[in-house]
C-alpha cells in the first residue's frame, strides 16, 4: 500500500505507518491524524507502537500561540545550555517544544486523559486554521496547563527537516485535513522495530506503510508541505 492508500486511511480516521529514512532514525511510527483519536487510539498506540505519543503541528500555529522551542528554553537556564548543544547522531534539531495537559484530565496520563488533550489541541488547530487565531490562542493558554503528557512537537516542513513529525504533517496536508498528528515510534523488546518487522505488520493489520521518500514525492509541487 502506498500514499494514496496512506491518504485515504488518514480521512477514513485509519492510523498509518511511516519509515523516515535509512539515513535518519530508520524507525517506522505509527501515525493518527489527530482528529481521529480517542481512548481506543492512545491504547493502540501504546500497545502496538509503544514509543512517545506526542501531538504535532506546524511551527507558524505553535508559535503563534506562544509556544518556544524547547531547545531554546532549556538554552535559557546558562547551565543547561550545553546539554542542548549535543545533536542526536543524525543532526537534526529536536521538533520538541513544551509538554501539555489538558486542563479538564485527571492525572494526564490515562488513555482517556491523553486522548483529550489531543482532541483539545486539535480543536485549537482547526480554530487557528478556520482563521480564528486570536481564539486559538485563547483557548490554549486558557485551557492547558504545562508541563504535562503530551509532548507538542512543531513541523519546520519537509524543506528543513525530514522526521516523523514533518512527514506526518505533509500527509495531513496531501489528504486535505488540518496540520495535526499523533503518533509514537514502533518499538521491539530492546531496539526499535525494524521496517521488515513493521511491514509484517501492516500487512497483518491491513494498514498504510509509507516511506519518507514516498511523502516528498507526493508532496511535489504541494508548497504547504515543504
Ligand atoms: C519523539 C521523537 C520521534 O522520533 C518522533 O518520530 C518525532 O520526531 P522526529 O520528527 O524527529 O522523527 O523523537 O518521540
Ligand atoms: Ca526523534
Ligand atoms: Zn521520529
Amino acid at each position: 500500500m502506498g500514499v494514496d492508500d496512506a491518504i485515504k486511511a488518514f480521512k477514513d480516521g485509519r492510523p498509518v505507518l511511516i519509515y523516515d529514512s535509512d539515513s535518519r532514525e530508520s524507525e517506522v511510527d505509527l501515525v493518527y491524524h489527530a482528529s481521529s483519536v480517542t481512548p481506543d487510539a492512545i491504547y493502540t498506540l501504546r500497545t502496538m507502537a509503544g514509543g512517545l505519543i506526542c501531538f504535532a503541528t506546524r511551527w507558524s500555529i505553535a508559535s503563534y500561540l506562544g509556544v518556544p522551542w524547547g531547545d531554546d528554553l532549556i538554552a535559557s537556564v546558562p547551565a543547561l545550555r550545553p546539554l542542548t548543544e549535543r545533536k542526536l547522531f543524525y543532526g537534526d534539531r529536536p521538533a520538541f517544544t513544551i509538554w501539555v495537559n489538558h486542563m479538564s484530565v485527571r492525572t494526564g496520563i490515562s488513555d482517556v486523559d491523553r486522548s483529550r488533550t489531543v482532541r483539545e489541541l486539535y480543536e485549537v488547530v482547526k480554530m487557528f486554521v478556520s482563521g480564528d487565531r486570536e481564539g486559538a490562542r485563547r483557548k490554549f493558554l486558557g485551557e492547558f496547563q504545562a508541563p504535562g503528557h503530551v509532548p507538542l512537537l512543531a513541523s519546520r516542513g519537509l524543506r528543513s527537516r525530514r522526521g516523523h513529525t514533518e512527514l506526518s504533517i505533509a500527509l495531513a496536508t496531501l489528504a486535505g485535513l488540518e496540520p495535526a498528528t499523533t503518533f509514537a515510534e514502533m518499538l521491539d523488546r530492546g531496539p526499535s522495530l525494524s521496517l521488515e518487522k513493521a511491514r509484517a505488520i501492516a500487512e497483518r493489520e491491513g494498514l498504510a506503510l509509507v516511506s519518507g521518500r514516498e511523502v516528498m514525492e507526493a508532496c511535489e509541487g504541494v508548497e504547504l508541505c515543504w
